[in-house]
């Protein structure tokens, strides 16, 4: 396995083709690194479950390189995720949407549906745009590390989490810190009405704005299998608390205008929301490393993106 610093459009078209042949391909995101393979390739996918040790019913989301291609993948596209796609896409979106036949149940896991969303990061979208000019479909793109930790947002995290799993004809491909930091919105559809899934970085009050019909937040029901419903994810090794104080050596995020405790390891100190979503993955990538036992976290408050950050804060202190 290679990692790729700032890839050139021929090393972009080098890895389209090993995904074409089966191969995996780590490839930054606007959200997080993702780990690819071709949608269509059974065999490609069995093996993003197995390095991620994640359960195969697991749905994955399927990434396109615009618009255009998404009647491939789902039969029935309500006009309100048409509208968000027009605005939100290229971008932090995923939209959930009645599955064709080329859908398959190792995508979907075995739902009825299926998660779509086009990347805006400029390595993502060519990388999407070179493999369809290949003949390809799409790619399947969880977030590249172990299933339950931490999401990676710099192509040395997917090295760390993943890069012993990774073979010869694989490759990471480096693009930089990722612009949001936390995984996409991923909206689901009641007929017209729009309903969240996982919040992120494109905010509830966005979606409202535009398509003027209330987002439906109620508690996710046990079919839908999205990571919110489970125990533990995007965990650090060290157990989470939300809003306590610190006692000596253990860590502390906080936004940076909050003072840190005395003798407490502050591990990010993010100055705006937007900041704090970009960095608060670095925090607990740096807990790790610094072997700290206990993480005390001071939310930010309010609503949009605040909302989103706390969600990933509390399933971090489920873990
Ligand atoms: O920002 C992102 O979305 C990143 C980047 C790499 O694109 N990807 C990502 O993928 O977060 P993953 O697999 O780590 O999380 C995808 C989530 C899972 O929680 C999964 O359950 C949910 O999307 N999902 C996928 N297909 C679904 C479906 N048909 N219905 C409901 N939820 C679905
Ligand atoms: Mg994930």
């Amino acid at each position: 396995m290679e990692i790729i610093s700032n890839p050139t459009m021929d090393e972009i078209k080098g890895a389209a083709r090993a995904l074409k042949n089966g191969h995996l391909v780590a490839f930054p995101t606007e959200t997080v690194y993702g780990l690819g393979a071709d949608a269509l390739n059974e065999k490609a996918v069995s093996r993003i479950y197995s390095v991620k040790g994640r359960p195969t019913d697991h749905p994955l989301i399927v990434h396109l390189s615009s618009f255009d291609q998404i009647s491939i993948w789902a039969t029935v596209i309500p006009d309100s995720a048409k509208k968000l796609a027009k605005e939100f896409w290229p971008g932090p979106l995923t939209l959930v949407l009645k599955r064709s036949d080329l859908a398959k149940n190792y995508i979907t896991g075995s739902q009825n549906s299926v998660a779509i969303r086009v990347p805006k990061h400029p390595v993502a979208n060519r990388l999407l745009y070179e493999f369809e000019k290949l003949g390809g479909s799409g790619l399947v793109a969880p977030s590249a590390n172990k299933f339950g930790a931490v999401s990676p947002t710099t192509s040395l995290d997917v090295r760390d989490e993943l890069g012993e799993h990774l073979l010869k004809d694989d490759f990471i491909l480096d693009g930089g810190n990722c612009e949001y930091g936390i995984e996409s919105t991923i909206i689901g559809f009641d007929g017209e009405i729009p309903q969240l899934l996982r919040p992120g970085s494109i905010t509830v009050d966005q979606i409202e704005g535009l398509l003027q019909i209330q987002v439906q937040k109620s508690e996710f029901n046990s079919q839908t299998r999205v990571s919110g419903n489970l125990q533990s994810h995007y965990s650090p090794r060290a157990t989470v608390i939300v809003s306590g104080i610190p006692d000596k050596g253990e860590g502390f995020i906080a936004l940076s205008q909050v003072q840190t405790p005395e003798g407490a390891v502050r591990l990010i100190s993010p100055s705006t929301n937007i900041e704090y979503a970009q960095q608060l993955y670095q925090g607990f990538r740096l807990a790790d490393k610094k072997n700290i036992n206990r993480l005390i976290i001071i939310p930010p408050t309010g609503d949009g993106i605040a909302e989103s950050i706390l969600d990933r804060i509390n399933k971090a202190a489920k873990g």
